[in-house]
């Protein structure tokens, strides 16, 4: 419990064990944030504008394997809401938080510090994470934290909402794609994981790392940033910073669409950097498959010019193999690549 950096006060100084080798830490120049990384309007949707705008989500998934979402249907009121409860979980006393604390990485509701892997790990992660499934909602709401008192009714609504956002996306892009409707509709989206990040502000930024360089290993991904600067995307050898736009929510690939859309799409590396002013709240919610789904490029993405570029696996495996490698990508990915 000690070692939650929410809990830390009075730090002026970097822990050792926080300081990241020199080929991985930021340095101290800080990325710009990028105005190039597509803002799609989903309103869109509906209209004359439909085709286009699945064409903008097809671009943007294949260029950055990033984009932002505006008139995404979440109500403001809500995001904000959400946004502020978690804040206020952060702050919470450490008697209230030692109640959700756990080092045990099979408990499906916990609060813990840096990685999975705490006690083994060569450097910490500056952030304290909580993680837990959230669909369908009536299997997992009784084991989600009792505080603060609105938690439960808060993160419930906001999940509702986010699952219904990402399904809606997943369509548009089975659609961009050719796919049939439905597509992502059962298995490939059943899990719905929220894992909210904490990081709290930094002695010296240029050193540490919030979340080092990773691509996720789920379907999708739909993240809530605030207003503080931190995201960054790697792009062609180079880290891009993901712009705080107020009310939008940032959509990224994850392996799995990589994989069905037979590498079209880029599950692309990033990182979260951190500062020394503001403290930093990311509400990230994680689209999977279902453990035992079978995962493999999708067969109207397939012909004789087009062979497929992945094996089929069973996403359990690949997530076991994901977590050995720490979530490095090559290795994450090498052994379902046909050569
Ligand atoms: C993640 C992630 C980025 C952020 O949780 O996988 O990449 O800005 N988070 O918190
Ligand atoms: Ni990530």
């Amino acid at each position: 419990m000690l070692e939650l950096v929410s809990s830390w006060s009075n730090v002026h100084s970097l822990p050792e064990d926080y300081v990241f080798p020199t080929d991985k830490r930021p340095g101290e120049v800080i990325a710009p944030a990028c105005k190039t990384i597509p803002v799609i309007n989903l309103q869109d949707a509906i209209g004359n504008n439909r085709n286009d705008m699945i064409q903008q989500i097809l671009n943007a998934s294949q260029e950055y394997g990033f984009f932002q979402v505006i008139n995404h249907g979440v109500s403001e009121t809500l995001m904000d809401d959400t946004m502020k409860l978690f804040k206020e979980f952060f702050d919470m006393p450490d008697e209230d938080k030692a109640s959700v604390y756990s080092e045990d990485p099979s408990k499906s509701c916990r609060l813990y510090t840096s990685s999975y892997n705490y006690a083994n790990e060569k450097v910490h992660f500056w952030r304290d994470n909580l993680k837990h499934p959230c669909h369908p909602l009536e299997e997992w709401v009784h084991l989600w934290p009792e505080r603060p008192i609105r938690y439960r009714d808060v993160v419930g609504t906001y999940s509702l909402e986010v699952r219904d956002l990402s399904m809606r996306i997943l369509e548009l892009i089975c659609e961009g794609l050719g796919l049939q409707p439905g597509y992502f509709g059962d298995e490939l989206s059943e899990q719905q994981l929220l894992s909210v990040n904490h990081y709290p502000p930094c002695p010296e930024p240029s050193l540490a790392l919030g979340l080092p360089k990773h691509s996720d290993p789920n379907l999708i991904t739909i993240l809530l940033q605030g207003d503080v600067y931190g995201l960054q995307v790697f792009k062609d050898g180079q880290w891009i910073g993901v712009e705080p736009i107020t009310n939008a929510i940032v959509v990224n690939i994850g392996h799995q669409l990589q994989i069905i859309s037979n590498g079209k799409f880029k599950s692309a590396e990033h990182r979260a950097v951190t500062n020394l002013r503001d403290p930093r709240t990311t509400v990230v919610t994680f689209i999977s498959p279902s453990y035992k789904s079978v995962v493999q490029p999708a067969d109207a993405l397939l012909d004789e010019f087009n062979p497929p570029i992945y094996t089929s696996f069973i996403f359990k495996d690949f997530l076991i193999n994901y977590t050995a490698n720490d979530g490095y990508t090559e290795a994450a990915l090498e052994p379902y690549k046909i050569l």
